[in-house]
């Protein structure tokens, strides 16, 4: 089987893609954004928070550790990852799941000629759940098809989860982006601020400053066209209201904003901007969302382009930190390169270490929810472990 035999599938608009992706109302299959509604984003952070939460303790530790020891994991990265890779091998071990991997396909079958989507079957066959990443932009999707086919004829399918698809999606990426929002913008967090009433006391300073995901102005940096991680999560933003969102690009057609994109934030109703440096909007905007210029994806030409540029226009210093509000999060999906130099990582808004910690659980979040365990872990946090363990929170100021 080969992915043109799903070419009419994969032609929709992706709003028509969604009810194959689901079983009943929960989802089977994660291959864009667009499947995280404003609810199941809340619901994935609240999983996330509990998982954060029973993983400090030995005895909630263990607990998780058993929830899944029954099932097996494929991790098929055949692109390179770092982040995404470990962070899903670390969200398995978490929930009690054994993994295994393929990482180059020159030691796979695929080597001998095999065709992609009988690896996936086979995969299929020995694991209950692929978590993949590749640089074909339909593979992930034409894979979740290929489970829906099998399911059909009651034959063995498990679930798809993409973790990165060509240039074009980065689902989980961009649930780990929200998830990581989530928290900065609960103002709760002891690690942001030495301040108890943080809010309270940001608010003396931005008195319109709110709660929560809604009426703030999100700036994206760096190379906004080729990147997928902005894509997905600018979706996702696009679901609160009272949204604008600055992006600040070079100046060229395929680094920029592209239409598409831009077209589908304006139908959700966001205020979509552009600028050219990241130092003259800085004092507007309650994040920053970094993202390194993806060089090796460069033509001749697309290199030339660089090597002419300047890239201070795209890049954290001194003068845009001084500039940016007291509480701005700054956010980088990493890898970073020049972009944020490392005396910006002790800033107490440098959030991207967080961020890819926050991967892990949100990926076990999203994992848990994929096998129903979902439920098992909010009961069991809400009747037996808080009871015991807030108290200590409280008094620790542990997040
Ligand atoms: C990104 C990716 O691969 O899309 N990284 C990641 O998954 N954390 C961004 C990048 O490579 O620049």
């Amino acid at each position: 089987m080969e992915f043109y035999h799903y070419q009419p599938l994969l032609d929709r608009p992706v709003r028509q893609k969604l009810a194959d992706l689901q079983r009943n109302e929960r989802l089977k299959h994660v291959i864009f954004a667009q499947q995280f509604s404003r609810q199941r984003l809340k619901h994935l952070g609240e999983i996330a928070d509990m998982i954060r939460g029973l993983s400090r303790t030995e005895e909630g530790g263990i607990f998780l550790s058993q929830l899944l020891r029954h099932k097996r994991a494929m991790l098929y990265f055949t692109q390179a990852s770092t982040r995404t890779f470990l962070s899903f091998q670390a969200a398995c071990q978490i929930l009690g799941m054994q993994c295994a991997e393929i990482r180059d396909p020159s030691l796979s079958s695929e080597f001998k000629g095999e065709q992609p989507l009988d690896s996936m079957r086979m995969f299929s066959s020995y694991f209950d759940i692929i978590f993949m990443r590749s640089k074909e932009p339909s593979f992930a999707e034409c894979s979740a098809y290929l489970m829906n086919d099998l399911d059909r004829n009651q034959q063995r399918s498990v679930p798809i989860v993409n973790g990165g698809s060509g240039a074009d999606e980065h689902p989980t990426q961009a649930l780990l982006d929200i998830y990581t929002i989530q928290r900065s913008f609960s103002f709760s967090s002891p690690r942001d601020s030495k301040s108890s009433n943080r809010f309270d006391d940001l608010r003396r300073s931005y008195p319109s400053l709110t709660k929560g995901l809604d009426n703030k102005t999100y700036c994206f940096c760096g190379d906004i066209g080729r990147g997928r991680t902005v894509r997905s999560v600018a979706q996702l933003l696009s679901l609160f209201s009272n949204v604008k969102m600055i992006f600040v690009a070079p100046r060229h057609p395929k680094f920029a904003l592209q239409r598409e994109l831009r077209d589908v934030l304006l139908a959700a109703g966001v205020i979509v901007e552009e600028a050219s440096s990241l130092r003259d909007v800085a004092n507007q905007v309650d994040l920053v969302y970094m993202t390194r210029i993806q060089h090796e994806h460069n033509t001749p030409d697309d290199a030339k382009f660089f090597a002419d540029l300047d890239d201070s226009l795209f890049t954290l210093n001194s003068g845009t930190m001084r500039a940016l509000r007291e509480y701005a999060a700054i956010l980088h999906p990493f890898p970073r390169n020049t972009e944020i130099p490392f005396e910006i990582d002790s800033d107490h808004r440098a959030t991207y270490f967080r961020q890819a910690r926050n991967g892990m659980w949100s990926r076990a979040a999203l994992t848990a929810y994929l096998f129903d365990i979902d439920t098992t872990i909010a009961s069991h946090y809400r009747e037996v472990f808080s009871t015991f363990h807030d108290y200590n929170q409280g008094v620790l100021g542990i997040t």
